[in-house]
């Protein structure tokens, strides 16, 4: 249906994570009108729940050099060296202005930032919040900044178009798909608004910028640590809009998530890697440490070996997890590094103290999404896109630990710059983009569940040829049964969409890279083909669909 209400602005920013918050602060304070909309309630995305840290050259000795080296070598070949060499220099300042937005990091004996490690990392450099509430601190900043530059815009035109230098935030509300001015350029976003008074139903935010920060595609598996909001929504939008996605393929399987037993599905509690970086031993049913002598780092190996080695070890011992034995840490530790950690397995009647905790991988960060250059910018004019939805190059085929959190940042404040210092936005007329001839195909919700068993059994941690087109042919035969009962529009029935066709795409580039890279494993091509695969794979959506 045509929008029922209007929202104009130079920016809209979608999603409501680190990448999101800070893009809107920073287009904010650069005096333009900021629009932010989020699909649930402002602190609901994957920034919250992220514990271990983030990841940046703040202590003695350390470089952005060797965090650059540390960044390549767990990307296997695949980082763009460029883009890698941006987020590591201006890292640091980013976290410092984070810290001046109000971020409270946990300080050292000395007073400085306190760091720690985590796998692949050579030095101590992951800052932490709050023991390992990290990403909720971040988020409680942020949210407050966000609320703040909010109140200066309200007065008499509240509820209306921001003002220049403000921020309005609109909660609830599912993007739908781009607008586009007959040239071609961005032109804003159509949206699914639900309980937010004025703005419900189908509505318009008219804005020359769109900035998809739309975060992660967890969801488009069976376990994941990703929240119930990770639908892949920014992913889908992009290629409806024509846009380049790259490194789908790349899907990160962190490798130790609380395992809860056979069946447990959708989000499951993070075990940080923080608890490794502070000497945890990964151990299987004997108690052998099996990470010892696979690689120099033993259990702070990158996590793509470790999610690997202890996948191989569960097959071995025919058996779905293994463990994790921090017992040695003691209460005093447990419950000031790691309170979250500690609550979560409490509550599922593990008590890290005096037992080892059962540890599983589940799907955890997309390495791939909208391919971009090092301002965010897409290969749609106008279009952006930054963090977990983005595909900067930093991660290549696995992310670093806790870079995630950094790389939000640091584009943030680069697609700021860029809006900046684009001219001011002109009215023109808009049309929805949709680069397929053929309309959006709803899905009915109840197929969420089919597309995650199917992408667990065939595009998980361990793939092969048979997996991946069995994958593909059930992914198809769900699109085909809604030929002639499409399903109604809604937001179970929108992401349902989104996770079919980031699905598709994923299964379609993890089924052409016939190698094994990172945390791309194909069974069947065991080896890593540096002759003919160490190239990206970029898809689009065709007219036809395909
Ligand atoms: C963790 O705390 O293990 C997650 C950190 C990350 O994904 O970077």
């Amino acid at each position: 249906p045509p929008p029922g209400w209007t929202l104009d602005a130079d920016v809209v920013v979608v999603g409501s994570g680190v990448a999101g918050l800070t893009t809107a602060l920073r287009c904010a304070a650069a005096g333009r009108r900021t629009v932010v909309v989020t699909k649930a309630r402002l602190d609901d995305g994957s920034t919250r729940w992220a514990q271990g840290g983030i990841a940046a050259a703040l202590g003695d000795g350390d470089t952005p050099d060797q965090h650059l080296d540390d960044t390549l070598v767990a990307g296997v070949g695949l980082c763009d060296e460029t883009a890698v060499r941006t987020l590591v220099t201006e890292g640091p300042d980013a976290v410092r202005r984070l810290i001046a937005t109000g971020a409270r990091f946990d300080a050292s004996r000395d007073g400085g930032i306190a760091l720690t490690r985590e796998g692949g990392h050579h030095r101590d450099r992951i800052a932490h919040a709050g023991g390992d509430a990290t990403g909720a601190e971040i988020s409680r900043a942020l949210v407050e900044a966000v609320r703040t530059a909010g109140r200066a815009g309200q007065g008499a035109d509240a509820g209306t178009d921001p003002a220049p230098g403000t921020i309005r935030t609109v909660e609830n509300a599912l993007v739908l798909d781009l607008l586009t001015a007959p040239d071609g350029r961005t032109a804003g976003v159509t949206l699914h608004v639900m309980g937010e008074g004025q703005h419900d139903g189908v509505g318009a935010v008219h804005a020359p910028a769109v900035v998809l920060a739309t975060g992660g595609m967890g969801q488009v598996f069976s376990a994941t640590t990703n929240p119930d909001v990770s639908t892949g929504d920014g992913v889908a939008l992009a290629l409806r809009a024509g846009a380049e996605v790259s490194d789908l393929e790349f899907v990160q399987f962190h490798p130790t998530v609380l395992h809860l037993g056979r069946g447990a599905e959708g989000q499951q509690p993070l075990i940080s890697e923080a608890v490794r970086g502070e000497g945890a031993h990964l151990v299987d049913a004997d108690g052998t440490r099996f990470m010892l002598g696979q690689h120099e780092l033993a259990e702070l190996a990158p996590r793509d070996i470790v999610a690997k080695a202890i996948t191989r070890r569960m097959r071995e011992h025919g058996t779905d997890h293994m463990y994790l034995d921090a017992r040695h840490f003691g209460a005093d530790m447990w419950a000031r590094r790691f309170p979250t950690i500690l609550a979560a397995c409490r509550a599922h009647g593990i008590d890290p103290l005096t037992e080892p905790i059962p540890v599983s991988p589940a799907a955890h960060y997309a390495s791939g999404g909208v391919r971009t250059d090092r301002y965010g910018r897409t290969t749609v004019p106008g279009l952006y896109a930054c963090g977990e939805a983005a595909c900067t190059g930093v991660h290549g085929a696995n992310r670093l630990a806790s870079n995630s959190l950094l790389e939000g940042l640091v584009f943030a404040e680069r697609i700021a710059q860029d809006i900046a210092a684009a001219p001011p936005a002109r009215p023109v007329p808009v049309a929805p983009a949709n680069a397929s001839a053929e309309p959006v195909r709803l899905l009915p919700a109840d197929s969420r569940t089919a597309i995650q068993r199917t992408m667990t059994e065939g595009a998980g941690v361990l793939r092969s040829g048979a997996s991946l087109t069995r994958a593909a042919e059930r992914l198809d035969a769900l699109h085909g049964e809604t030929a002639h009962k499409p399903a109604e529009p809604g937001v179970d029935t929108w992401e349902t969409a989104n996770l079919h066709l980031v699905a598709r795409v994923l299964v379609a580039a993890a089924l052409r890279r016939t190698e094994t890279r990172g945390c791309h494993w194909r069974e069947d091509h065991p080896e890593r083909d540096d002759a003919a695969w160490r190239r990206h794979l970029t898809l689009s959506l065709r007219p036809d669909g395909a």
